[in-house]
C-alpha cells in the first residue's frame, strides 16, 4: 500500500519525555484495557469524584435484540461538582475558561477562574430552577460561543437537567424540530450571535422556532450584543434574573446512567437522531481521552476551536478539560476574521499549549500562505490535533511544518458524536505518526475491519472493509432519545454483535488503521455531518420540486461539497432565479451548512426498474468521473444518464 511508504515521524525526544505514556506503556495499558476492562476502568473510573462509589464497572451487551450498555451503574455523581467544585478547593484562582470574542478590536477577552465559574454556574442553575426546571427535564441551548453557553451546560448538570445544544447556525425550523423532539421545557438563547463580523439574530430565530412548539416552553435570553429583539410572554431575561439568583446551588446526586445530554446528529436516513450520552461513563471517557491524547499536563492552556453545538465542543471544550482542571479556550469567531492570522494570534496571545482543529480550517488557512502563521510567536505550542474528517497529507505536512515547526506531534483523532470521545488516535509519546491515518485505538477500544458483504472479520494486514467496534467503551452513546429500536437497527443492525461506525477503513501493512470516509449516505462538509436524506427532504418540500437526490463530491477546502440533482414539477422552468431560491430555501429549512454547492437540473434521475435511485451513478457524475459509470443496463431509462453527464456541474 503506497501510503505506508510515505514519511513517518517517531515521537520527538521532547514529546516522549513529557508524555504520560511511551510506546511500551501504551502496549501495556492497551492490553490491560482489553483483557481486563473491569480492572482497567475500575481503576481509571476513580479519576472523577463519586458521591457513592461504583461497585460494578462494565455491564454491556451487543447481543442482537438486547443492546444494553451500562458502566459504573451503581455509582452516583454530579458532573458540575467534578468540572467545577472540586477544583475550587485546589485551584480556585486558576483560570478555567478564557473567552476570546469574535472581534478582538472592539471586545476584550475574559478570564474566568474556577471560583468565578462556580458562582456563574450556581446562579444559572438557580435561574433554571426558578423557571421550573428539575431533574430529568430537557433544556435546549441555542447560543453563541459565549461563557454563558458553558455555564448553561454545567448548570443543567448541576440540577440534573438534560441539555440538548443546537448549533447556532441551524435555522428556526431545525431548532423547532429539536425542541419538540426532546420535549424541552426551556430554551436558552442570546439576542444575537456575532461571528466573523456578522451577527445572527438568534432570539428572533428562536421566536420563529417556538411558534411550532408548545406554549409552555420558556425562553431564557442572554444579552450578548444588546441588539434589538422583540419580547414575548414566554421570554425571561437572564441578565435580570441572575441579579436575584442565589450564588450557591446544591449539586444533585445523579446515577451514572442518568442521561447527561442529547445531541442531534445526522444519519443516512430520516430526520436527525437524538444521541443520548449518560453521566458517569461519558465523563470518565471525555476526561481520560483529553488527558492522554493531548498529553495534557497541569497548567497547560488547551484550545479546541470547535463550537459547543457539536460533540467536539462538548467533550473537548467543556467536559474533558474542565473535569481535568485545565484552562480551556472558548472562541466565538472564525479562523479568517479579522484576518487569516486569527488562530495564530489567539495561540500567541493566550500561550496555547495544545491546539485542536479540523482539516477544513487547516486547508483554508494554508491557502492564505505562511506569512499569516510566521508573524506570530507559536513557541508555546506542544501538540496539534485534527478532527472531523481524514486529513490529507498535504494539509498534515503544512500543519506539522509551518504551524508546529516540526516540534509538535499531530494527533489525528477519529471519533463520532456517538462515541463520546476519541476512538482511534496516535498518542504523542507513543506512536510513530503517519500523515493521514488515525492509526491506533484508544484504551478500551476494540476496532475490527469487517468484510461489508459477508460481515466476517478481516484479519491480517493490507486489508480493507468497514470499521466496526467489537465491544463497549465507557463513552459510548446509550440510545437514541425516545427510540431504542432505531438505535439498535442503526448501529447494530448491519453487522450482528458489532457497533458499526458507518465508515470505511483499511489496515495497512504495519497494522495501522486509516479511516477512509463514510460508506453510507452521510456526507462530511467542512467537518460537519450532513445526511443527504435531510437535504433531499428539504428540497422536495419546495413547491417547484418534484424529486431530488443529493450526493457528496470532493471539495478542495470543505473536504466534501453538496451536489444536488433536482427534478422540477411539470411546467416549471429551470432558471437561475429558481436555483438561487432553492439554495435559500435549504438554508432556511436546515441552515447555511446544508446549502448545495452545486445544483443540477435533472429532467430524470437514474433509477432501477423497481424505482430505486442509483446513487452510485450520481456520485460518479458529481465526482466528474463518468467514464467508469459501471453497469447501467439495469436502469429503467438509461438515457437520463447521458443528459446528466452532458449537463454536469463539476468539470474540475
Ligand atoms: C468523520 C466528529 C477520518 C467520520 C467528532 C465519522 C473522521 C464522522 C475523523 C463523525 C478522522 C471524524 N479521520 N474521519 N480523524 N474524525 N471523522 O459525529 O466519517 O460530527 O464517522 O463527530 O466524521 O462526525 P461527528
Amino acid at each position: 500500500m503506497s501510503a505506508t511508504k510515505s514519511k513517518t515521524y517517531p515521537p520527538t525526544a521532547a514529546a516522549a519525555k513529557r508524555a504520560h505514556v511511551d510506546a511500551a506503556g501504551y502496549d501495556k495499558m492497551y492490553a490491560h484495557s482489553i483483557n481486563d476492562p473491569d480492572g482497567f476502568w475500575g481503576e481509571h473510573g476513580k479519576r472523577i469524584d463519586w458521591i457513592k462509589p461504583f461497585t460494578t464497572v462494565k455491564n454491556t451487551s451487543f447481543e442482537p435484540g438486547n443492546i444494553d450498555i451500562k458502566w459504573f451503574e451503581d455509582g452516583t455523581l454530579n458532573v458540575s461538582a467534578n468540572c467545577v467544585d472540586r477544583h475550587v478547593e485546589t485551584r480556585g484562582d486558576q483560570v478555567a475558561i478564557i473567552w476570546e470574542p469574535d472581534d478582538p478590536n472592539t471586545t476584550e477577552s475574559l478570564h474566568i477562574t474556577y471560583r468565578e465559574l462556580q458562582t456563574h454556574v450556581c446562579k444559572m442553575a438557580n435561574v433554571l430552577q426558578t423557571l421550573g426546571v428539575t431533574k430529568g427535564d430537557r433544556v435546549v441551548i441555542y447560543m453563541p460561543m459565549v461563557p454563558e453557553a458553558a455555564y448553561a451546560m454545567l448548570a443543567c448538570t448541576r440540577i440534573g437537567a438534560v441539555h440538548s445544544i443546537v448549533f447556532a447556525g441551524f435555522s428556526p425550523d431545525a431548532l423547532g424540530a429539536r425542541i419538540n423532539g426532546c420535549d424541552a421545557k426551556v430554551v436558552i438563547t442570546a439576542d444575537h450571535a456575532p461571528r466573523g463580523g456578522k451577527a445572527t439574530p438568534l432570539k428572533s430565530n428562536a421566536d420563529a422556532a417556538l411558534l411550532r412548539c408548545k406554549d409552555s416552553v420558556k425562553c431564557l435570553v442572554v444579552k450578548r450584543t444588546g441588539g434589538q429583539t422583540t419580547w414575548t410572554d414566554r421570554d425571561y431575561s437572564y441578565n435580570d434574573m441572575v441579579l436575584e439568583a442565589d450564588d450557591y446551588q446544591q449539586p444533585v446526586e445523579m446515577a451514572a446512567e442518568d442521561p447527561l445530554f442529547i445531541l442531534y446528529t445526522s444519519g443516512s436516513t430520516g430526520q436527525p437522531k437524538g444521541v443520548v450520552h449518560t453521566t458517569g461513563g461519558y465523563l470518565v471517557y471525555a476526561a481520560m481521552t483529553h488527558e492522554y491524547t493531548f498529553d495534557y499536563h497541569e497548567g497547560d492552556v488547551f484550545w479546541c476551536t470547535a463550537d459547543v453545538g457539536w460533540v467536539t465542543g462538548h467533550s473537548y471544550i467543556v467536559y474533558g478539560p474542565l473535569a481535568n482542571g485545565a484552562t480551556t479556550i472558548m472562541f466565538e469567531g472564525v479562523p479568517t476574521y479579522p484576518d487569516p492570522g486569527r488562530f495564530w494570534d489567539v495561540c500567541a496571545k493566550h500561550k496555547v499549549n495544545q491546539f485542536y482543529t479540523a482539516p477544513t480550517a487547516i486547508r483554508a488557512l494554508m491557502a492564505h500562505g505562511n506569512d499569516w502563521v510566521e508573524k506570530h510567536d507559536l513557541s508555546d505550542l506542544k501538540l496539534l490535533g485534527s478532527v472531523g474528517e481524514p486529513i490529507n497529507p498535504e494539509a498534515w505536512n503544512w500543519y506539522y511544518n509551518v504551524v508546529g515547526k516540526g516540534n509538535c506531534p499531530i494527533v489525528d483523532t477519529f471519533w463520532q458524536t456517538e462515541t463520546g470521545g476519541h476512538m482511534l488516535t496516535p498518542l504523542p509519546g507513543a506512536t510513530t505518526l503517519k500523515p493521514g491515518a488515525a492509526q491506533v485505538p484508544f484504551f478500551g477500544v476494540l476496532p475490527v475491519v469487517l468484510d461489508p458483504q459477508s460481515g466476517e472479520e478481516v484479519h491480517g494486514n493490507d486489508v480493507s472493509g468497514v470499521l466496526c467496534i467489537k465491544d463497549s467503551w465507557p463513552g459510548q452513546m446509550r440510545t437514541i432519545w425516545g427510540d431504542h429500536e432505531r438505535f439498535e437497527t442503526t448501529y447494530f443492525g448491519d453487522y450482528a454483535g458489532y457497533y458499526f461506525s458507518g465508515d470505511g477503513c483499511k489496515r495497512d501493512a504495519d497494522g495501522d488503521l486509516w479511516v477512509t470516509g463514510r460508506v453510507d449516505d452521510v456526507i462530511n462538509v467542512s467537518g460537519h455531518r450532513m445526511g443527504t436524506a435531510e437535504v433531499e427532504s428539504a428540497l422536495v418540500a419546495h413547491v417547484a420540486v418534484a424529486e431530488a437526490a443529493v450526493v457528496g463530491y470532493p471539495h478542495d477546502i470543505k473536504g466534501q461539497g453538496i451536489y444536488a440533482y433536482v427534478t422540477l414539477m411539470n411546467g416549471i422552468d429551470p432558471t437561475d432565479e429558481l436555483r438561487a431560491e432553492l439554495n435559500k430555501w435549504v438554508r432556511s429549512e436546515i441552515g447555511p451548512i446544508a446549502k448545495p454547492d452545486l445544483l443540477q437540473w435533472a429532467p430524470g434521475l437514474p433509477k432501477t426498474r423497481s424505482g430505486k435511485i442509483m446513487r452510485r451513478i450520481l456520485r460518479k457524475i458529481a465526482e466528474n468521473d463518468f467514464d467508469t459509470l459501471g453497469d447501467t443496463s439495469t436502469l429503467a431509462d438509461p438515457s437520463v444518464v447521458e443528459d446528466l453527464v452532458e449537463n454536469r456541474m463539476n468539470r474540475s
